[in-house]
C-alpha cells in the first residue's frame, strides 16, 4: 500500500489556500498600531481638534474652570467633563473608530453562513477566487481612503474585507480538509491558524512607524492584503478542485482521480476512492440537518449549546481586544515602546499556536481548553493589578506586559484553536454543516460585539477592565468543566453517550440509545 507524503503540488495548494488565512489574520492585525495616526487623520477630516487636550486646557482657561482629571488613556479621545461640543466630538471620534474596528466582524457575521453554500455551488477553487475580488475591493477601499471621506470608506471597505474573511473562514478549513491525506489532517489543519497568527504579526511588523505606519503610509497599510489577495487569485489557477467536491458533490469519478493523482502524486489512487465512497454513501444515508433541528432534536441540544459556548468563551475571553487595541492598552501599561510590546504578542501567539499543534494531539481537547481558560483567568487578574498599581510603582508596567504575553500564550494553548476543530468532532456528516454555520456565525457576532464595545468597557471601567474579563473567564471556565466532554481518540456513539451523561440522562433504556444511533429522530 502507498503511503501518504507529501507532495510539492500538496505544499503549493495548501500555502495558496492559507493566504487566504493569512488575510484573515491580516486585518484583525492591522488596525492596531496606527490607531491613534488613523484618529488623528480621521479629526483632521471631521475638522474636530487635532489635541482634545489642548482644546481641553483653552477651553478650561477661557473659562476659569479647573481641568479634568486625567482621563484614562486607553480611550482614543479623553472625555472631558468639561465643554459640551468637546465631548461631542469625542464621543464621534471614539464611534467611528470602534467602528472601523468592528465592522470587519459585521462583515465575517454575515458572510461566515455562506462559506459552505458558496463551496458547494461554485467549487473550492472557483469560491475561493470569487471570494478574493472582495477582499479587493476591501483593500483599495481603504488603500484610498485618504483621497476621500476616509472614515467612510474605511469602516465600508473593513466590512467587506470582513465578508471575504467570513466566507475563507469556512472555505479554507473544509478545502484544506478535503485535499490532505488521511494520515495528514489533523497536522495541516492547523495550518488555518496558523496562518492567521502569522497574519496578525507581520501586520504588527508592518505597521511600524518606519515601514508603513506612518502618517504618509498608513493607507497603504490598510490596503497591502490586495498583494496576498492577488497573489492568491494567480496561484488558484493552478490548484487541483477538490477530489471530495468532484466525487461526492458532482459525481465525477475521473476528475476526482485525476486531482488525486497530482496531489498525492502516485497514479494508484484507489484507497482514496474507496474511503470517498464510503463518505458519499453514509452523507446520502443520513438526513440533512437544519439549525432550528439542532435546538428543537433533544439529540443535538446538548452538544449545539456546548459548540456555541465554546465560541462565546474563545471570543468573550477579551483576546481579540488584546489584537485589536493592544497597542493603546501598552501604553496605558506605561509601555514605552508600545508597538514593539505589540509585535511581542504577535509573536508568542504564533509560538504557541505553533506549540499548540504538537500538543493538541497527545493532550486532551478538554484538559488543553481548561488548562488555557484556567490560565488565562489568572493573567487576567495580573493584567488589571498591573494597570491599578501603575501610580504606586512604575515597574508594574512589565508585570501587565507579562502578563499580557501569558494571557496570549494561554489562548493558544487551548481556546484559540479548539473550538474551531471540537465542533465538528462533536457532530456527524448529517448535522455537522448546520452546525459549523452556526459556531462560525456566534463567534463572529461575538467578536464583533468585543470589537464594537471594547474601547467604550475600557472607558468605563479604567484600569479594572481586565477584572470584568478575569470574571468572564472564570464563569466560562466553570461552564467548560462541567459540560465538556474529553472528544479525544472517541468516536461519535460514544461522544454522544458522553453528552448525555453530562446533561443528567445516563441512565437511558439501552434500547432507546440503539434506537439513536441508528438514526431514529427524536424531537423533544
Ligand atoms: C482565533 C480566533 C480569532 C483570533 C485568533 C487569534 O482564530 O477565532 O478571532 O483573532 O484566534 O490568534
Amino acid at each position: 500500500m502507498t503511503k501518504d507524503k507529501i507532495t510539492g503540488t500538496l505544499v503549493f495548494t495548501v500555502f495558496t489556500a492559507a493566504l487566504g488565512s493569512f488575510q484573515f489574520g491580516y486585518d484583525i492585525g492591522v488596525i492596531n498600531a496606527p490607531q491613534q495616526i488613523i484618529i488623528s487623520h480621521y479629526r483632521h477630516v471631521l475638522g474636530v481638534p487635532l489635541d482634545d487636550r489642548k482644546a481641553i486646557n483653552n477651553y478650561a482657561i477661557n473659562n476659569t474652570d479647573e481641568l479634568p482629571t486625567t482621563p484614562y488613556p486607553m480611550s482614543p479621545t479623553p472625555t472631558p467633563q468639561v465643554g459640551e461640543e468637546i465631548m461631542a466630538s469625542a464621543g464621534l471620534i471614539t464611534m467611528l473608530w470602534s467602528l472601523s474596528v468592528s465592522s470587519f466582524a459585521i462583515g465575517g457575521m454575515i458572510a461566515s453562513f455562506f462559506g459552505g453554500f458558496f463551496g458547494d455551488t461554485f467549487g473550492r477553487i472557483k469560491a475561493m477566487l470569487l471570494a478574493n475580488i472582495l477582499s479587493l475591493v476591501g483593500a483599495l477601499l481603504m488603500g484610498f481612503s485618504k483621497l476621500g471621506p476616509s472614515h467612510i470608506l474605511i469602516i465600508a471597505g473593513r466590512a467587506i474585507s470582513g465578508l471575504y474573511c467570513g466566507l475563507i473562514s469556512g472555505l479554507v478549513p473544509m478545502y484544506i480538509g478535503e485535499i490532505a491525506p488521511t494520515t495528514l489532517r489533523g497536522a495541516l489543519g492547523t495550518i488555518h491558524q496558523l496562518a492567521i497568527v502569522t497574519g496578525i504579526v507581520l501586520s504588527q511588523i508592518a505597521g511600524l512607524d518606519f515601514i508603513l505606519g506612518s502618517g504618509d503610509l498608513w493607507h497603504f497599510l490598510l490596503g497591502l492584503s490586495a498583494v496576498p489577495a492577488i497573489l492568491q487569485s494567480l496561484l488558484l489557477f493552478f490548484c487541483p478542485e477538490s477530489p471530495r467536491y468532484l466525487y461526492i458533490k458532482l459525481d465525477e469519478e475521473v476528475k476526482a482521480k485525476k486531482s488525486l493523482q497530482r496531489l498525492r502524486g502516485y497514479d494508484d489512487v484507489t484507497k482514496d476512492i474507496i474511503e470517498m465512497r464510503k463518505e458519499m454513501e453514509e452523507a446520502s444515508s443520513e438526513q440533512k440537518v437544519s439549525i432550528i433541528q439542532l435546538f428543537t432534536n433533544s439529540n443535538y441540544r446538548q452538544p449545539i449549546l456546548v459548540s456555541l459556548m465554546l465560541h462565546m468563551a474563545q471570543q468573550f475571553s477579551g483576546i481579540n481586544g488584546i489584537f485589536y487595541y493592544s497597542t493603546s492598552i501598552f501604553q496605558t501599561a506605561g509601555i514605552n515602546q508600545p508597538v514593539y510590546a505589540t509585535i511581542g504578542v504577535g509573536v508568542v501567539n504564533t509560538v504557541f499556536t505553533a506549540v499548540s499543534v504538537f500538543l493538541v494531539e497527545k493532550a486532551g481537547r478538554r484538559s488543553l481548553f481548561l488548562i488555557g481558560m484556567s490560565g488565562m483567568f489568572v493573567c487576567a487578574i495580573f493584567m488589571s493589578v498591573g494597570l491599578v498599581l501603575l501610580n504606586k510603582f512604575t515597574w508594574m508596567s512589565y508585570v501587565s506586559m507579562i502578563a499580557i504575553f501569558l494571557f496570549v500564550s494561554f489562548f493558544e494553548i487551548g481556546p484559540g484553536p479548539i473550538p474551531w476543530f471540537m465542533v465538528a468532532e462533536f457532530f456527524n456528516q448529517g448535522p455537522r454543516p448546520a452546525a459549523l454555520a452556526i459556531a462560525a456565525f456566534t463567534n463572529w457576532t461575538c467578536n464583533f460585539i468585543i470589537a464594537l464595545c471594547f474601547q467604550y468597557i475600557a472607558d468605563f471601567c479604567g484600569p479594572y477592565v481586565f477584572f470584568l474579563f478575569a470574571g468572564v473567564v472564570l464563569a466560562f471556565t466553570l461552564f467548560a468543566f462541567f459540560k465538556v466532554p474529553e472528544t479525544k481518540g472517541k468516536s461519535f456513539e460514544e461522544i454522544a453517550a458522553e453528552f448525555r451523561k453530562k446533561s443528567g440522562s445516563a441512565r437511558r433504556p439501552k434500547a432507546a440509545v440503539e434506537m439513536e444511533f441508528l438514526g431514529a429522530t427524536e424531537t423533544a
